[in-house]
Formats: structure tokens, C-alpha cells, sequence
């Protein structure tokens, strides 16, 4: 494709992002095909020459799209949201044609001179301490698996990295079972086994107990194994729990445990002034998890990574074959230690644009706007007699369960598993499942950037019209 065609090519893509821009809300938000039915669409062997662009845009269309669940629609209210603001939509076409592998200074320092600065931008946003240092990493679930490497390693004296498992003294890592299925996966890839977990008990607000933490960290001691990491939650995915940081944090340095705090989804909301008291107590943090890609606009994928002691993850972490050294040696930042992946996408690019296009005062006022729309909609299901509003709202997350009056538990449980699957098979709205207390609920979060009121309102009617049409449990 010469550059003729692929200007001639890219208009056309041009004009089908911006039509989808402004036609997303009249897709179903989750794709409605059965498993199988993209797969059998796609022919079993590659073509053995070229096809035409035209081709490809047309099965685009007709065999990839009905297979798509639309993350940028208005009414996708499930998970947390993969957010695309039109800005960072422009960086990430940038990005794309730069190409670049971000993996040494030396191989692009513009890309690492923008990650450090994107970072510090980062750390005044959120108040952070300003001597942390920052990395962006592809996901949290990435930065929770670099806390507990740097954490199995500062406790273990580096010798893991040196000699193995093999005469390796048992290491305990500490989370509460609000807390993220990333801590598990990280334990269980750092050859830890999931046996070291400990999940401490929680509060009736699904907040760790720090005082259930200490006597666990103590227990552990005495049976002669050392308490390696602790992992706090500020704005958990289930309900959106905040633990304590403080009091965790003064828990971990009393045991040398390396407090590693993630605030996946809630981080973002950090930079309006009125939320940023859930992050009281950060400050004792060995590492903090936030990702631009929920809340700020910034897309898929942007995880921004702090650490307080950048020595401690690049030692965890390092390598250096000879092909991969440079004359600037240790004057420069190299990420390609900071992080699971040696090569690396210039991610920075994609906050500098939203951050410039939107300023600080945008991005709060968007969140902003939803955590009020979900405090309106929080009163409207407490309200409503036939639901029962069981956690939240935490910042813009609530979670509620459809009890017509009269209802005993098991038959709500029933009926709330069938109202989720009837909103979501009819597509005009999509919501998570998930547990409170043994008993399944309905999530509701709003944070996606083309979000308006009214979409909560339409969305929340269609599910009140919905549990109307049910049959009984
Ligand atoms: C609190 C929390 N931590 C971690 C993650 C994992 O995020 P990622 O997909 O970036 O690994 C999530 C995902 O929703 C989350 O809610």
C-alpha cells in the first residue's frame, strides 16, 4: 500500500470512526451473536494474495461488528469502562503511526522524556508524593505483578532472583477478599503459590479491618513466616470498598511488609479535591496503581504505576544483555526495567493529548458529573419498592437486587440473576453480576465518557420495565 492509497484508505477509516462516534448508542451494547457465530464466518485459510481494502471494510462491517460489545456506548454501565475520549482517539492514530518501541531512552527519548513528565503530571493531579517515580505500565494486573516481585525480593534479600523457590523462606501476602483477582494471578506467577495469600476479614462496609491484618502479620511471625506485601483496595470492583490506608500502612512498616495500594478504577477520581480523602494514608505506600484507562478518558491500555523507591522494582527487574546497552548508561531512564515487557508502547502520548484537550478542570468535571448522577439514581432505587439498594454509592458505583414486595431472600436471589440476564440479552443497557455477602446483585457504574443523565435515567426505566415483565421465581 503506498501512501496515495493508505491516505485515500485512512479518510474512509476516518469517516467510519466519526460516524460510529455519533451512531454508538444505537447498537445493542453487548454483542448479541451466539459463541462461534464471528468464527464461522471467517474463512479457515489466509488469502494467498491480496484482497482489497473495500473487502475487508465490508466484513468489517458485517462479520466483526455484530460481534462487538461497545465499550464507548452511553449506556454501558457494567465492569468499569475502557474509555476512549476523542483526544486521546487522535494520540493513539499518532502512536500508531509512529510505531515505536519505547523499551530504552535511546530508542525513542522523546517517548520516555513524555512518560516522565506524564507521570510527574500525574503525581500533582493526585497530590501523590512528589519523589515518587512513575512508569506506565499495559494494566494494574502488570503493576500488582511487579509489587509482589519487588516485594518477594526485598524480603527474600534478592536471593529468589539469584538461586530460585528452592531454600527460599514462606512469604505472606495479605489482601482482603474485596481485593482485586490480580493480587491471586501475581502470587501464583511469582512461583508463590496461592497458599501464601491471607485474606484479612472486612468491615460491614467491605473495608479491611487492620486490626484483623495485624493479628494475622503476627500469627504469621511466629510460625516463622515473614509478611512480604500487603495489598490495599481504595475503590474496589465488586462495590467499590476504600480500606484504610493509614492504618494499613502503619501495619505494614511495623512488619516491613511492602504496602502496594491499588486504586484501579477510583485513582482517577483522586483529582477532584472532594474525593481525594480515600487516598489518606498513601503517602506510606511502596507502590500505587491507578489506570487512565477507566476513568480518565485516556484508552485502552494506560496504567500509571508509582513506586517510592524506583531502585528497589529496577533491581527486581533488571537485565542488561549487551545488545541492549547505551552510551547514556544510568544518566537516562531506561524503562525496559520497570516492567514486565521489554519493548513498549508510547502510551504517554495519549494522557499529554487528553490531558492538554480536556485540562484538569474537564476530566473533573466528568467525574464529577457521574458520581452525581449515581447518587441521584442511588436515592431512586432506595426509593423504589420493589429493589433494595445493597452497597454504595461509592464514588459512581452502586449495587442493588430486584425484591417485589413480599419476596423471600432466595426467590429475590432468583430473580435478580434473571433480571440481569434479561437486560443484558436486550442489549439497551449492560450491567455486571456480582456477590455482596453470598448473595448475587446487579453492579451499576456509570464512567464512560459519552455518558449523559439521561442515559442513566433511560437505562435504570428499561431495567424497572424489564423486572416488570419477569416471570416469578
Ligand atoms: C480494583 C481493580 N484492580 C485491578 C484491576 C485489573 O485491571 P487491569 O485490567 O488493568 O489489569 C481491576 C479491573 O477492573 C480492578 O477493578
Amino acid at each position: 500500500m503506498d501512501s496515495k492509497s493508505f491516505r485515500e484508505n485512512a479518510h474512509q477509516i476516518i469517516d467510519w470512526i466519526a460516524d460510529y462516534m455519533d451512531g454508538v448508542k444505537d447498537y445493542p451494547v453487548r454483542a448479541q451473536v451466539k459463541p462461534g457465530e464471528v468464527r464461522g464466518q471467517l474463512p479457515a485459510m489466509p488469502p494467498v494474495g491480496p484482497e482489497s481494502f473495500e473487502a475487508v471494510m465490508q466484513d468489517f462491517q458485517s462479520i466483526i461488528m455484530p460481534g462487538v460489545t461497545h465499550w464507548q456506548h452511553p449506556r454501558f454501565f457494567a465492569y468499569f469502562p475502557a474509555n476512549v475520549h476523542p483526544a486521546s482517539h487522535l494520540a493513539e492514530m499518532l502512536i500508531s503511526a509512529l510505531g515505536i518501541n519505547a523499551m530504552l531512552w535511546e530508542t525513542s527519548p522523546a517517548a520516555t522524556e513524555l512518560e516522565e513528565a506524564m507521570m510527574d503530571w500525574l503525581k500533582t493531579m493526585l497530590l501523590l508524593p512528589s519523589e515518587w517515580s512513575g512508569v506506565i505500565q499495559d494494566t494494574a494486573s502488570s503493576a500488582t505483578f511487579c509489587a509482589v516481585l519487588a516485594a518477594r525480593e526485598r524480603a527474600t534479600g534478592w536471593q529468589v532472583n539469584e538461586t530460585g523457590l528452592g531454600d527460599a523462606p514462606k512469604l505472606a501476602f495479605y489482601t482482603s477478599a474485596e481485593a482485586h483477582s490480580s493480587l491471586e494471578k501475581a502470587v501464583k506467577m511469582a512461583g508463590l503459590g496461592k497458599a501464601s495469600i491471607r485474606l484479612v476479614a472486612t468491615d460491614a462496609d467491605h473495608a479491611m479491618q487492620p486490626k484483623a491484618l495485624a493479628a494475622m502479620m503476627e500469627e504469621d511471625r511466629k510460625a516463622g513466616i515473614i509478611p512480604a506485601l500487603v495489598m490495599a483496595t481504595v475503590g474496589s470492583t465488586s462495590v467499590g470498598a476504600a480500606d484504610p490506608l493509614k492504618a494499613i500502612g502503619v501495619i505494614a512498616r511495623a512488619n516491613k511488609a511492602y504496602f502496594h495500594v491499588d486504586a484501579a478504577w477510583a485513582g482517577s477520581a483522586m483529582i477532584c479535591p472532594e474525593f481525594r480523602h480515600l487516598l489518606d494514608g498513601v503517602e506510606s505506600a511502596d507502590s500505587f496503581v491507578f489506570n487512565p484507562h477507566k476513568w480518565m478518558g485516556v484508552q485502552f491500555d494506560c496504567s500509571a504505576h508509582f513506586v517510592r523507591d524506583k531502585d528497589t522494582l529496577v533491581r527486581t527487574l533488571t537485565i542488561l544483555p549487551a545488545y541492549l546497552e547505551t552510551r547514556e548508561g544510568t544518566t537516562v531512564t531506561d524503562y525496559r526495567d520497570w516492567g514486565v515487557q521489554l519493548g513498549r508502547r508510547m502510551r504517554a502520548l495519549k494522557l499529554w493529548f487528553v490531558i492538554r484537550l480536556q485540562g484538569v478542570e474537564g476530566l473533573q468535571a466528568m467525574i464529577r458529573n457521574h458520581v452525581a448522577w449515581i447518587e441521584d439514581l442511588a436515592a431512586v432505587v432506595r426509593d423504589a419498592d420493589d429493589f433494595e439498594l445493597v452497597t454504595g454509592p461509592n464514588l459512581s458505583l452502586i449495587s442493588f437486587r430486584y425484591c417485589p414486595i413480599g419476596c423471600e431472600a432466595e426467590e429475590a436471589d432468583i430473580l435478580t440473576e434473571r433480571l440481569l440476564t434479561a437486560v443484558n440479552d436486550d442489549g439497551f443497557t449492560y450491567l455486571t453480576r456480582t456477590v455482596v455477602d453470598g448473595r448475587p446483585v446487579i453492579r451499576f457504574q456509570a464512567g464512560q465518557v459519552n455518558t449523559c443523565r439521561d442515559d442513566v435515567i433511560a437505562a435504570w426505566d428499561r431495567v424497572v420495565a424489564l423486572a416488570a415483565d419477569l416471570p416469578q421465581a
